[in-house]
């Protein structure tokens, strides 16, 4: 029998933080030694362009993406690891979809309405984000994206784009329609973990915990949390610390140290710092060689490619074009 592929993407805006981790990367981790998978992860970086226009930053944050990627535990021997912009299969489907992707269906994009909200001047790549999104996920066969909560209408979208092209060509080739329609992945507990200030965790907002944050770093962001007293548990650090530890475990510790935020905060402090410190430890040892890592982008690129091209051949005959 056939695996069944899974697909997902990080963008390399910025150092990843706990709210990725559990709400998508550690999914990956699982799904990928589950066996049941044919997995690719890659580095959404022409994505990335869309918020990052400074090339050394682009090449420091994409190397700093793969480095987590393989401290996290995805092994390159089992899964294929790559850079979006080494294949130019991508873009090119990418155009090949906005062909059929209309106005405004795009519009309806929720990046899009909240950038225009806020009085942005939208870019035509950010506008255009879900549609590259869509070629990302369908050049691949992919039956599963794992997300969190904030990705699942980008799926979506990549399953419109997927019937809308099947429709439009006929899109029958020996093996059925030319795409197959994937189905997102969501943790429905860890869907959207919040941050320090209780909003969504998202590197835009500075709310962040950092993945692999040191010690430091944690007490920082700890002691920062904003405490919120207007229910029985200060739900702020409660929410974050049950992503740590069990909620019968700590039932009672929030009850014998009710209102005494100082201890509960140090309380967590270690649960965090207990969790991350060997993830920082195998970060720190693999970031001692990058050239190792540059070779699993470059092997990575290589596997990658060979599906996307062939699928990208089978694209062209369906459009009239080869
Ligand atoms: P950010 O919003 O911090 O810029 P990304 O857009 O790079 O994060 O997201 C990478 C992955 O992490 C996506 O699958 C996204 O759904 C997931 N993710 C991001 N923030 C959270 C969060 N607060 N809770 C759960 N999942 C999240
Ligand atoms: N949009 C995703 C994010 O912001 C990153 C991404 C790009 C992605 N292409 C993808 C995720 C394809 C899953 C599948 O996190």
């Amino acid at each position: 029998m056939t695996k069944k592929t899974l697909l997902s993407g990080v963008k390399p805006t910025g150092r990843p933080h706990i709210g990725n981790y559990f709400g998508a990367m550690r999914q990956f981790v699982e799904l990928l030694n589950s066996g049941d998978y044919s997995c690719y992860f890659f580095i959404a970086d022409y994505h990335a362009l869309n918020f990052i226009q400074n090339a050394e930053e682009m090449r420091r944050n994409t190397l700093d993406l793969a480095i987590d990627y393989l401290a996290i535990g995805l092994d390159p021997k089992k899964a294929v690891l790559f850079k979006q912009s080494d294949i130019s299969a991508h873009t090119e489907l990418c155009w090949i979809f906005d062909t059929l992707v209309t106005v405004p269906y795009l519009m309806r994009a929720h990046a899009f309405k909240d950038a225009e909200a806020k009085g942005k001047e939208v870019n035509v790549g950010t506008f255009n984000y879900p549609v590259l999104m869509a070629a990302d996920i369908l050049l691949y066969d992919t039956d599963v994206v794992p997300v969190g909560q904030d990705q699942k209408q980008h799926v979506e979208y990549a399953r419109d784009i997927a019937q809308k092209f099947n429709n439009a060509f006929g899109g029958r080739t020996s093996e059925g329609c030319t795409f197959k329609l994937p189905e997102p992945k969501i943790l429905e507990s860890v869907a959207t973990v919040p941050g320090i200030d209780g909003r969504k965790m998202s590197k835009s907002y500075g709310n962040t915990i950092p993945l692999f944050a040191s010690r430091e770093e944690i007490e920082k962001a700890v002691m920062s949390i904003v405490t919120d007293s207007s229910g029985e548990l200060p739900a702020n650090v409660y929410n974050i610390h049950k992503l740590f530890r069990s909620e019968e475990e700590l039932k009672p510790l929030y009850e014998a140290n009710k209102g005494k935020y100082a201890n509960l905060k140090k309380a967590l402090i270690e649960d965090i710092d207990a969790f991350i410190k060997p993830l920082r430890e195998h970060r720190a040892e693999l970031a001692k060689n990058e050239k190792k890592v540059h070779e699993v982008l470059a092997a990575g690129a290589e596997r990658a490619n060979a599906i996307a091209s062939k699928k990208l051949e089978v694209v062209k005959k369906t459009i009239g074009v080869k």
